[in-house]
């Protein structure tokens, strides 16, 4: 196999499970130390022993990615501990139920969302751009969605998150790029991952879903890995705040 990213130290976030736990694994087979970094501490570490497991280099860390003092002690404690941070992949993030009415999205409901999926990306950004800068490092992957770039009903808060995440990518990306840091995010569409499973458990949800996909499938989470890889890989050298449906068309 290609070996892209040897020795590169790589922090995945959301990575207990689901494109994170699938995209820490991709990384690790590829040469890289990946530090899988959650608020489910037992799942991060569930990641990183299979990775250990299949040969690779792994670490474990507990994040709340919307609190600014853990985030920061994230990323100093995965410096400390692997000596420097080359690339990070900014994916945790949280769903929000699909309301009935606009009136039903409450002030705690939005004020969660937009916490953890909007400024949870940006205080990891905040914090990996320093430390990237001084150890050389080159590529920040964010995990955006199909809903960064259209809308369905019911979803206000998580589309204005991710809506979010995407005019993140594209501005930081214009503000770093001068330290040789490219930043660039994915836009995953249905992904079979413990956020979609209670959806795809309902056999007429997962019939909808597959109807709708252009592709009709729902993709498993290696192939959003794969597209997280490239992005963060020295083949996209001139990706720089793009946007990479990774969708089965949804988005067309
Ligand atoms: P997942 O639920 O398996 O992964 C999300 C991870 O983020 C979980 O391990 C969770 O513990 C972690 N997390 C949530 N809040 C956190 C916080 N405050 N601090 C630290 N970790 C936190 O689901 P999946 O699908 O792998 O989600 C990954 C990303 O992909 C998310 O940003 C999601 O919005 C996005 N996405 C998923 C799609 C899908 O169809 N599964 C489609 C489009 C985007």
């Amino acid at each position: 196999m290609t070996q892209r990213f040897t020795d590169r130290v790589v922090l995945v976030t959301g990575g207990a499970g689901g494109i994170g736990a699938a995209t820490g694994r991709a990384f690790a087979a590829e040469g890289a130390i990946v530090a899988l970094a959650d608020r489910d501490l037992a799942g991060a570490e569930a990641t990183a022993a299979a990775i250990i497991a299949a040969g690779g280099r792994a670490s474990a860390h507990a994040v709340d990615i919307a609190d600014e003092d853990s985030v920061d002690a994230l990323v100093a404690g995965v410096v400390a501990e692997h000596g420097g941070l080359h690339i990070a992949f900014n994916n945790a993030g949280v769903p929000t139920p699909i309301l009935p009415t606009f009136d039903e999205l409450t002030p705690e409901i939005w004020r969660n969302v937009i916490d953890v999926n909007l400024t949870g990306t940006y205080l990891c950004m905040r914090a990996e751009v320093l430390a990237l800068r001084a150890s050389g490092g080159t590529a920040i992957v964010n995990t955006a969605s199909i809903q960064s770039l259209r809308a369905s009903a019911g979803q206000a808060g998580y589309i204005a998150s991710k809506h979010g995440v995407a005019g993140l990518t594209k501005a930081v990306a214009l503000d770093v790029i001068g330290d040789g840091i490219r930043v660039n995010a994915v836009c995953p569409g249905f992904i079979m991952t413990p956020m979609m499973a209670p959806a795809v458990a309902v056999p007429e949800v997962k019939a909808f879903l597959e109807e709708k996909a252009p592709i009709h499938r729902i993709a498993e989470a290696e192939e959003v890995a794969r597209a997280v890889l490239f992005l963060a890989s020295d083949e996209a050298s001139y990706c720089v705040g793009s946007l990479l449906s990774v969708d089965g068309g949804l988005a067309i």
